[in-house]
């Protein structure tokens, strides 16, 4: 039987937190097996706000490859790939922004958020075309389903009628894709989104004293001055992650907390217990790629010759359709000479 396709990845712009397992990474190493997993490390679309440090953007690639792999993402399973290393992404991206007006990307709601925390007063064609690019990330491997957060619909809604566009003028090449939103876990202050930006995260490279510090100073249910008044879970954070981490305790505690019988220090040590717990065989898998940089970088290659070879043919249906394929086959790029 042939395995359906997922796209996903990320933007390398530092470390991965635990708003990443949650929203994406966990589900990733669950679905790998069932799945024909490609896994996008945007660098590209990193550039769109990282122009000016590329030291940075190089250093981060290789973080989040190993953050990847240090969750648990088998190189055997999935394709780990760098995304301006794919030459058809680039080209679709060209092809694709013919019948994507600007207004449209001005009213991408993601783009706006992201333009007003960057502080934009004019955008960069880059930027504002991103959304279009991840169009390419998603099509150019004829991808069936994209996991990805909330902020990151308006992008697979218009690629998906980029998609539908370019079937009814051209012809069916492309494969529209479906979405599967994921969860959004809350910040250690409170606030609706663990994030780096906002400095409230717990990244998978914390040592256990980083995690206990942590989660020491996280907002809980701001009511609850003494240890014996009774709790409120549904405000405090600290419940939130437990949901998420603790298991079976979670009933315990539930309880125990509106009856005032376990304070926020003891059930603060009992979620650090757990996330390190997650946290420790992560820990353990990162050391062993953070000692074998080697591994990492012909892991990256591996996966990026398969994606070149896989977009190379996305692109030739694409130009074929277009009627732009003028002496046939070629000019089709050769994997050898790109990696080199
Ligand atoms: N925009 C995604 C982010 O939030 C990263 C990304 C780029 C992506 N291309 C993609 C996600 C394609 C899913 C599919 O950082």
């Amino acid at each position: 039987m042939v395995k359906k396709r997922i796209l996903t990845g990320d933007r390398p712009t530092g470390r991965l937190h635990l708003g990443h397992y949650i929203g994406s990474l966990q589900n990733r190493v669950k679905m790998q097996k069932d799945y024909d997993t490609f896994i996008i490390i945007a660098d590209v679309q990193a550039l769109t706000t990282n122009w000016d440090n590329p030291d940075k953007l190089a250093h981060d690639v290789r973080e989040v490859a190993k953050d990847n792999l240090a969750a648990g993402i088998d190189p055997e399973n999935a394709t780990l790939f760098v995304q301006s290393m794919v030459p058809s992404i680039a080209e679709l991206t060209v092809f694709y922004s013919m019948f994507v007006s600007v207004n449209v990307l001005r009213h991408n709601p993601t783009i706006k958020t992201e333009a007003a925390q960057h502080g934009f007063t004019d955008m960069t064609y880059g930027f504002l075309g991103y959304p279009v690019s991840q169009a390419a990330d998603i099509t150019f491997c004829k991808a069936h389903l994209v996991p990805i957060g909330k902020d990151n619909v308006p992008h697979v809604e218009l690629t998906r009628k980029i998609v539908r566009r370019f079937n009814q003028l051209y012809g069916e090449v492309l494969v529209e894709p479906e979405m599967a939103v994921q969860e959004t876990l809350v910040g250690l202050d409170g606030n609706a989104k663990m994030s780096k930006s906002l400095d409230n995260a717990i990244y998978l490279t914390d040592s256990p004293e980083e995690v206990a510090r942590k989660i020491r100073v996280a907002i809980t249910d701001p009511a609850r001055i003494y240890k014996d008044y009774p709790g409120h879970p549904e405000v405090c954070t600290v419940f939130t992650y437990h949901q998420q981490f603790s298991g079976e305790f979670v009933s315990e505690l539930e309880p125990a907390c509106r009856r005032g019988v376990i304070g926020c220090v003891e059930c603060k040590k009992r979620l650090t217990d757990c996330i390190n717990a997650l946290l420790d065989p992560i820990r353990e898998r990162r050391a062993f790629y953070d000692a074998h940089p080697d591994i990492v970088d012909d892991i990256l290659q591996a996966g990026t010759a398969k994606a070149i070879e896989v977009g190379a043919e996305t692109l030739a249906q694409v130009k074929d359709a277009m009627k732009i394929s003028y002496f046939d086959k070629q000019g089709a790029p050769n994997v050898e000479c790109i990696l080199s």
